[in-house]
């Protein structure tokens, strides 16, 4: 099996790092890979579920740029419709009837929907989000949970973090995943002052194991909320239209009072929306929030066009079902070569971890090992299915797993 070399990638990015901070930043930034050596840094092909690196190198892409890809790269039908739209009008002084359309097409589908508010990326509506809460209870807390990723705001990052100050945690408190003693305790002491809850549906932090919600978590948070007078905001950023195409929620079986959604919304273009229900609807249209290019056209044409598709082909359906075959042949053919795979999360978005080696070394050179044979794994964050990846790209991914395997084997022992 080819194993690649990245020569073009690493010319790419010393002449990145002259210009550029950091060379490639945020979550594309060559930082949490490791082995470094293992990856590309560059591309500028990619079908279906495949990217192309700048030395030629094919990828079946794991990690779907990190999510928006999800009816695989270049989708004709996604493609044709922005592609028309913009062809008559994408920025433009006023607002385009496509927005409309989209908001019509995401109340009709979506529950808890009543009204939707577009913007760009996830953190814009998250912010949004926060900002509805507060202007609806008039209260400034925020509870939200250890570990969990909301976007790049300064309340959103951890303490301590280059360029954030100590004020900006001011009003956000932390509780784990999934207790709700911790909650109730946070109520008790400051009940009178919490505006919301905001969570992922379920736990997708870095660098550790994901976690379902316990039975009948998500059904007492939303209890507990609304008994406190308070909001409950899900951000379903990252598993949007991935689990149930009325928000993952409905997956869960619970119903919150705004949700989040980006990433997958307009197969790779530019987008975000965050829904809520009537009781919000008046405080929503008082916030003040926009941006140069959130009415752009085009990707509201290309979000309808993905969501009519992955809601007719069952997207989520299917990615579960890939998902499942994926990681249960990862976990046979880990314990074929002695080793424990551990799967968690979602099989539409799944993290795994080979337990054998607390320090990750292991998982992360058997990761690197695959994405320089072709399968492109990263070892510290969730992956992501599509509906472009096919039975045939799962099998020949388990073959790069079965050389990666062996190839640890050598490196680490079992
Ligand atoms: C759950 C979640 N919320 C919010 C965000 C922020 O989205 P964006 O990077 O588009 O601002 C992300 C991005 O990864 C996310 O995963």
């Amino acid at each position: 099996m080819n194993i690649y070399q990245y020569d073009k990638s690493k010319e790419w990015f010393q002449r990145a790092v002259k210009v550029i901070p950091c060379g490639v930043y945020g979550h594309f930034s060559p930082a949490p890979y490791a082995p470094v050596e293992a990856y590309p840094f560059f591309s500028d092909k990619a079908e279906g579920a495949r990217f192309w690196d700048v030395d030629g190198n094919e990828f079946i892409d794991y990690m779907c740029a990190y999510g928006p890809m999800v009816l695989g790269y270049h989708h004709p039908e996604v493609e044709a419709a922005f592609q028309k739209q913009i062809s008559i009008s994408d920025a433009n002084t006023v607002a385009s009837p496509r927005m409309v359309e989209l908001a019509e097409f995401l109340c009709e589908m979506i529950p808890v929907a009543d009204w939707a508010f577009f913007a760009r990326n996830g953190a814009d509506v998250t912010n949004m989000a926060v900002m509805v809460a507060r202007a609806a209870t008039g209260r400034d807390k925020i509870i939200a949970i250890k570990g969990g990723y909301h976007g790049t705001s300064p309340w959103m990052q951890a303490p301590g973090h280059h360029g954030t100050i100590a004020d900006d945690h001011d009003h956000l408190f932390r509780i784990p995943w999934n207790d709700l003693e911790a909650l109730d305790r946070i109520l008790a002491e400051h009940g009178s002052q919490i505006a919301a809850f905001m969570a992922s549906p379920f736990h997708h932090p870095i660098f550790e194991d994901n976690a379902l919600p316990a039975d009948g978590y998500w059904q007492q948070v939303v209890d507990k909320m609304h008994e406190n007078g308070s909001v409950v905001i899900v951000d379903d950023v990252r598993a949007g239209f991935r689990l149930h195409m009325g928000g993952s929620n409905e997956h869960y079986g619970f119903k919150p009072d705004m949700i989040a959604f980006s990433k997958a919304i307009a197969n790779g273009h530019a987008l975000s929306a965050l829904v809520g229900t009537d009781d919000l609807k008046v405080d929503a249209a008082k916030v003040f929030h926009t941006g140069s290019f959130w009415y752009c056209a085009g990707s509201f044409a290309a979000a309808l066009a993905c969501l009519n598709i992955l809601k007719a082909e069952d997207g989520p359906a299917r990615m579960r079902m890939l998902g499942e075959k994926l990681t249960g042949g990862l976990r046979d053919l880990a314990s074929s070569h002695g080793y424990t795979m551990i799967v968690s999360g979602e099989p539409a978005l799944p993290y795994l971890r080979l337990a054998d080696d607390e320090t990750l070394m292991l998982q992360q050179a058997w990761c690197g090992e695959c994405t320089r044979r072709g399968a492109f794994f990263t070892s510290h964050h969730n992956w992501f299915l599509s509906t472009a990846h096919t039975e045939d790209d799962i099998e020949k991914t388990l073959q790069i797993a079965d050389e990666a395997f062996k190839a640890v084997k050598k490196q680490f022992g079992s």
